[in-house]
């Protein structure tokens, strides 16, 4: 089981768009996704159509009362998933005053099994469930807008990841930064992509080739709450994420 997390606290930068893609890219690829929305937000869980009222969510998992991962699962036409919760607001105060506080994820993920990929998507926030997804998670990708402060905020998530490599998740590696949201009539400008590559190697990543751009399609997907690749398969996002899922599972077994 392979596990990834999309992470960036800056808000709006396709995170979700991004996981959403990759699980679902993934599964068309024959293999077995559990998508985990761990943003309070929870705008994965509405594109997947998971209940959060009935079911255990997240929330339950990290720290309800023996909730085991496998069963907050919710099988969707969209794909598996384990849903957010708004009650998800409360975890950090709860997080940061208990001692495995930042292993409740990874302890929820040990014993899950029949997964080739777990993927989790992340709040716009440097907070307690984004470290228990860090030391849960095997890679993470960081997508980065190219406008001007698309690159903000990047030193402190490079520092976290920094401490929990160290400490709790030696195995954890950066994938790599992927520019999203990208215009291609406007050429990306050099101070630009020089600062993403030297950002990247400063994170002993790199930035990947391939590049997201923009497309309506997206929102509209997004607007109909379906995915985009039966929205809308052959738009220019669609493709471009394929490329990205290539580059992403290149060499792997
Ligand atoms: N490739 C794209 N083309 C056009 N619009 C996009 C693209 N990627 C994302 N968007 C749009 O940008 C907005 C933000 O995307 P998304 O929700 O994926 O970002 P996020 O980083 O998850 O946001 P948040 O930080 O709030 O969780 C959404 O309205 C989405 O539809
Ligand atoms: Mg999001």
């Amino acid at each position: 089981m392979k596990t990834y997390v999309v992470a960036n606290q800056k808000g709006g930068i396709s995170k979700t768009t991004t996981s959403i893609a990759l699980a679902d890219i993934l599964k068309r690829r024959g293999n077995t996704v559990l998508f985990i929305d761990a943003d309070q937000q929870g705008n994965a869980t509405d594109t997947f159509k998971g209940e959060i009222e009935g079911m255990p969510t997240l929330y339950d998992v990290l720290l309800g009362d023996h909730i085991k991962a496998s069963e907050a699962i919710q099988k969707t036409i969209n794909g598996d998933i384990i849903a957010s919760d708004p009650l998800l607001r409360e975890a950090d105060s709860k997080l940061s005053s208990d001692p495995e506080g930042e292993y409740r994820m990874s302890m929820a993920l040990e014993g899950l099994e029949g997964y080739d990929y777990v993927v989790l998507d992340t709040a716009p926030a440097l907070n307690w469930i984004l470290r228990n997804c860090l030391v849960a998670a095997d890679e993470v990708i960081i997508p980065v807008t190219a406008d001007r402060y698309g690159l903000q905020g990047l030193a402190s998530l490079a520092e976290t990841i920094g401490v929990i490599r160290k400490r709790q998740n030696k195995g954890l590696s950066v994938a790599g930064l992927l520019l999203t949201k990208y215009n291609g009539r406007t050429n990306l400008s050099r101070e630009i992509k020089d600062n993403l590559e030297e950002i990247a190697s400063s994170m002993d990543t790199k930035l990947f080739d391939t590049t997201i751009r923009e497309s309506v399609k997206v929102r509209e997907a997004q607007a109909m709450r379906k995915l985009l690749f039966d929205y809308a398969k052959n738009c220019s996002s669609a493709l471009d994420y394929e490329d990205f899922v290539d580059e992403l599972t290149e060499g792997e077994d």
